[in-house]
C-alpha cells in the first residue's frame, strides 16, 4: 500500500507524493515524523492512503524542541491542526506530550484540549511508565500508551506488563545503531528464566 502525502504550499502550489521516500523529499526533512512536521510548517496537509483516513493515523509533536520544529505558539496551532485531522476522519493522533525522549513538562501545553477537539483515539507517548499509563488511561485522558524504549528493551513487552513482571533495562549506548545489535537481541523474559 503507499502512502499520499498532499502538500499545498503557501504559494497555493499542490505537491503529491506516493511514498514513504517521496514524502520526505517533498517535505526536505530526514526520516522522523515527516509529516507531522510538514504539518508545523503551517502548510495544509492533506493525508490520505489507499484504505482510507479510518485506516491512517498521525504522530504529532506540539512542544518538542527536537529538529528545531518548535513553534512560538503551539496550542492555537495544534488546536487548528487537530480540527483539520478530525475532518479527514483519521483512526488516531499520536502525541508525544513534552519534547521527545526528554522532559514531559518542558514548555506549558493543554494537551486535554486536543483530546476533546478529536474524536477518534488519542494515544499517548514519551516517558510512560505502567503506573502513568494506568493513571493516565484511568482518568480517560487517553485511549491508548505508546511505549518506545521499553519496547525496543523488551521484545516481550506486552506479556511482562501484564503479568507485573520486571523489565529489561535499555542500553543507549545502541540506540540509533543503524545495525541489530539493540534491536533484536534483547531477552525476553522466557529466554532469562530458562538461563537462570
Ligand atoms: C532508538 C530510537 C529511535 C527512534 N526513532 C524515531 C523515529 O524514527 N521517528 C519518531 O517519530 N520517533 C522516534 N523515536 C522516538 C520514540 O518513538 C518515542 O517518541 C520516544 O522514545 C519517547 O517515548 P518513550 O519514552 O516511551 O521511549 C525514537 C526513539 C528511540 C529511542
Amino acid at each position: 500500500m503507499e502512502a499520499w502525502l498532499k502538500v499545498t504550499n503557501i504559494l497555493g502550489q499542490v505537491e503529491v507524493a506516493r511514498t514513504i521516500a517521496e514524502i520526505e523529499q517533498l517535505v526536505g526533512l530526514g526520516p522522523v515524523a515527516p509529516v507531522a512536521d510538514a504539518v508545523h510548517q503551517h502548510q495544509t496537509v492533506e493525508v490520505t492512503t489507499e484504505a482510507g483516513g479510518e485506516r491512517t493515523g498521525i504522530r504529532i509533536s506540539p512542544v518538542t524542541p527536537a529538529n528545531d520544529v518548535s513553534d512560538a505558539n503551539p496550542q492555537p496551532l495544534f488546536d487548528y491542526i487537530v480540527d483539520q485531522l478530525n475532518a479527514l476522519k483519521l483512526t488516531y493522533i499520536h502525541v508525544i506530550e513534552g519534547a521527545t525522549g526528554g522532559p514531559r513538562d518542558n514548555a506549558p501545553f493543554d494537551y486535554a484540549s486536543l483530546r476533546k477537539r478529536f474524536k477518534q483515539a488519542y494515544v499517548a507517548n514519551n516517558g510512560y511508565d505502567v503506573a502513568l499509563a494506568e493513571k493516565v488511561l484511568e482518568a480517560g485522558a487517553a485511549d491508548l500508551i505508546a511505549f518506545g524504549k521499553p519496547f525496543i528493551s523488551n521484545p516481550d513487552l506486552a506479556e511482562r506488563l501484564k503479568a507485573g513482571a520486571p523489565l529489561n533495562e535499555w542500553d543507549k549506548a545502541t540506540f540509533y545503531g543503524g545495525g541489530a545489535k539493540g534491536y533484536t537481541d534483547y531477552p525476553t523474559l522466557k529466554a532469562t528464566e530458562a538461563a537462570e
